[in-house]
């Protein structure tokens, strides 16, 4: 099993000696748990590839610390990243731009482009940092499984098979981060996420929005992701729960008591009566309020709808994934 260690300064300087040998480290940041190794070391890329199932053609984001490291990665950085990158930057925003030579094929499937974040978490910061090397680093579940948003969910997933997950508590903005790609005009948002799309294009201007597609340009896209085990159906419109059917709910808001009586298991995800603030709640809950009612044992899980605005975006695109709907 992994060694699951606090985030003390002891303790980080052990896992970035871990990745400096080429060893896989789990780590918090932001949006969710990642799973990181030295992203200019093939051999601990493919690792992390092995360790998670995933299959090779789904590239990996590099994080950085320091925005000087993107010159390494990255043999154009237009204008419009300059500017996200000073606005968003650090925080839950990855940029697809054009690779250098240096970036090994392992890390972006062969793509001409590399996806670069720069993490706000200070333990994902600090451990860039001691390691002395970007960290590649895809989120620290099963590939296509529920993502990890405390150390205890990496585990669950991937302690035999990891050296070491460091334990930073839960992580506060709960959805990965907002996938955009710069290579293309007008810029495309690849996967929604931490980063609401409206408060990009008031920096930028208009973005496209990649919708599902047979060949994903980001695996995000893939349909069947970020599933739980137990099936789970959005409440579109009424909604009955079958005879005997052991349902649990996921819910926005707290439901009235007749809804309630309905299910064997309910999750809450806000109390705000704010929307932003409700939506920004949802979403660092929804992870784990998933992984808890996937274990609940129950038949299946019935999910409600979020209104499509900022955080919603990146809401209801994990939930019509776990529905298998993408
Ligand atoms: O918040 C996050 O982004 C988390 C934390 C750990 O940083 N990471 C994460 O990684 O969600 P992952 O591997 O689960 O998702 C990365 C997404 C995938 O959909 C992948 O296809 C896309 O980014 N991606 C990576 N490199 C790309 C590239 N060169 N072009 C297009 N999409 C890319
Ligand atoms: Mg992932």
């Amino acid at each position: 099993m992994a060694q699951v260690l606090k985030a003390s300064e002891e303790n980080l300087k052990r896992a970035a000696e871990v990745i400096r040998k080429g060893g896989l480290v789990a780590f918090p940041t932001e949006t969710v748990y990642g799973l990181g190794g030295d992203a200019f070391n093939p051999d601990a890329v493919a690792r992390i590839f092995e360790v998670k199932e995933r299959p090779t053609f789904d590239p990996i984001i590099v994080h950085i610390a320091d925005f000087g490291d993107i010159k390494r990665l990255c043999r154009e950085i237009d204008e419009r990243a300059k500017i996200l990158a000073e606005k968003f930057w650090p925080g839950p925003l990855t940029m697809v731009l054009k690779k250098s030579k240096e970036v090994p094929d392992i890390v972006t499937a062969g793509l001409d482009t590399v996806a670069v974040r720069m993490p706000s978490h200070p333990v994902a910061r600090k451990l860039i940092e001691y390691s002395k090397t970007p960290i590649a680093a895809p989120s620290a579940n099963l590939f296509g499984k529920l993502s990890p948003t405390t150390a205890e969910h990496v585990n669950e997933q991937l302690g035999e098979r990891i050296d070491m997950i460091i334990d930073g508590g839960r992580c506060p903005v709960g959805v990965e981060s907002t996938v955009i790609d710069l290579s293309v005009d007008p810029p495309a948002i690849l996967r929604p996420g931490g980063t609401p799309a409206e408060e990009i294009e008031r920096v930028i201007g208009k973005v496209s929005f990649i919708h599902r597609s047979d060949e994903p340009k980001s695996p995000g896209q893939l349909k069947k992701h970020y599933s739980p085990r137990t099936p789970l159906r959005i409440i579109r419109g009424e909604m009955d729960v079958g005879h005997g059917e052991k349902a649990g709910l996921l819910a926005f808001k707290r439901p009235d008591d007749e809804t309630a009586r309905k299910f064997e298991k309910i999750e809450v995800l806000s109390s705000s009566d704010d929307l932003n603030e409700a939506l920004r709640q949802a979403a660092q809950n929804l992870f784990s309020a998933l992984h808890r009612l996937d274990h609940a044992g129950l038949d299946i899980i019935y999910a409600e709808q979020v209104p499509e605005i900022g955080l919603g975006r990146a809401i209801m695109d994990r939930l019509r994934k776990a529905e298998g709907m993408g």
